[in-house]
């Protein structure tokens, strides 16, 4: 079937506004209308896993990372996150009770299928979250689940990504009911919580017309910086990676604690820095780091929430308010501004959005 872009001037458009939809079709397939997890094909079995590795390329990587804070606080498990390509040559030990993750949209990508494979050959059960159901990742797999996403046609990839989220929350959430690392009224709150995410994403919509604003000024900047603590740390990198790959300007993500470290070496008056901070229990410590970029001269954007926005201070360059979000599952909703600056930067710059040049929307060669 073909798939039209619907009134949006591009796909990617349109794949960023379907994520309050393909998200609560995804909860809605795993939950059911109990709230009960249920997984395909029996599951997963977490008896005797002691921890994970988790491999992907590109943004699949970035929401293992963010799975990562998930698991290992949910469930206390140990999580290792690996990109592909690296993980494949560098061959690594697989010691007993690893559970293999890989996280794919197309299913397709060379290097992640090729983790894969090194993962089979040393018997270990392989569980995959794609979104092509029929792709080889998904078939070479013991379970795979699917994100439901339905078809992503823009290169940077959106909606795949809050829906790989939801898939690996449902995934942190299932092993710590297992493991008893959650008691049950905790666990059904945190449920209740991933299922309110479609309609807080649909409502963080509203700030569209104010981040295509912020867009057109970001536009003219040549270098940016992305900042986020904890699960905003994977965002921030997120935020980075399509802001370059569709406006072609440069763009680093970092963790604020490594602020200090490099990149403020960087910061002055013509460098924007962007920080992600929901006003959760980390939110003070980058507040401190916002501070250090602003008495640089630094122009800060503030991306964060109402409690937020209030005690941030004076100096900020522009704040970006988003609604409430659970402290936990914040990354899903976080990932909209993202999406949307760079979708709107590259508007403005005129750029190819959905076909921006030198990228692929399935690496399938090396
Ligand atoms: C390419 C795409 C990205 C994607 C990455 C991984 O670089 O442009 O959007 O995140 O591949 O692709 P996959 O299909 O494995 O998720």
């Amino acid at each position: 079937t073909r798939v039209e872009k619907g009134g949006y001037k591009h796909f990617m458009a349109k794949e960023i506004a379907e994520q309050p939809a393909v998200l609560g079709d995804a909860l809605r397939h795993y939950l059911g209308e109990t709230g009960q997890i249920t997984l395909p094909g029996g599951g997963i079995d977490f008896t005797g896993v002691s921890r994970l590795t988790m491999v992907a390329c590109g943004t699949a990587y970035l929401a293992c990372m963010t799975a990562k804070y998930w698991i290992e606080q949910l469930a206390g498990l140990p999580v290792d996150v690996d990109i592909a390509s690296e993980f494949r040559y560098r061959e690594p030990p697989i010691p007993e009770g690893t559970l293999a993750v890989f996280v794919s949209q197309s299913g397709e990508t060379a290097d992640t299928l090729a983790a894969l494979r090194y993962c089979t050959g040393r018997a270990q059960r392989i569980v995959s979250v794609v979104n092509v159901a029929e792709s080889s990742i998904a078939r070479e797999s013991d379970l795979a689940l699917p994100i439901l996403a339905g078809a992503e046609i823009g290169v940077a990839s959106t909606k795949a990504f809050t829906c790989q989220l939801a898939v690996l929350a449902l995934v942190a959430l299932e092993a710590a009911r297992q493991r008893g690392t959650l008691d049950a009224a905790t666990l059904a709150a945190h449920v209740q919580d991933l299922r309110s995410m479609p309609g807080r994403l649909n409502a963080a919509m509203a700030t569209e017309a104010t981040v295509a604003e912020t867009a057109r000024r970001l536009a003219e900047a040549e270098d940016v910086l992305f900042l986020g603590r904890g699960t905003m740390y994977p965002l921030a990198l997120e935020g980075a990676l399509k802001l370059k790959e569709i406006s072609y300007i440069h763009a680093e993500g970092y963790a604020s604690g490594e602020l200090k470290h490099g990149p403020i070496a960087l910061v002055d008056k013509t460098v924007p820095v962007i920080v992600m901070a929901p006003h959760d229990r980390l939110f003070d410590k980058t507040v401190s780091n916002m501070q250090e970029v602003m008495a640089r001269g630094g122009k800060v954007l503030l991306i964060t929430d109402a409690k937020g926005a209030a005690e941030a201070g004076e100096g900020v360059w522009q704040t970006l308010v988003l609604p409430e979000a659970p402290e936990l599952f914040a990354p899903i909703l976080y990932a909209l501004p993202a999406q949307l600056l760079a979708y709107h930067t590259a508007v403005a710059k005129g750029t190819d959005v959905d076909q921006p040049r030198n990228l692929a929307k399935s690496v399938t060669v090396e």
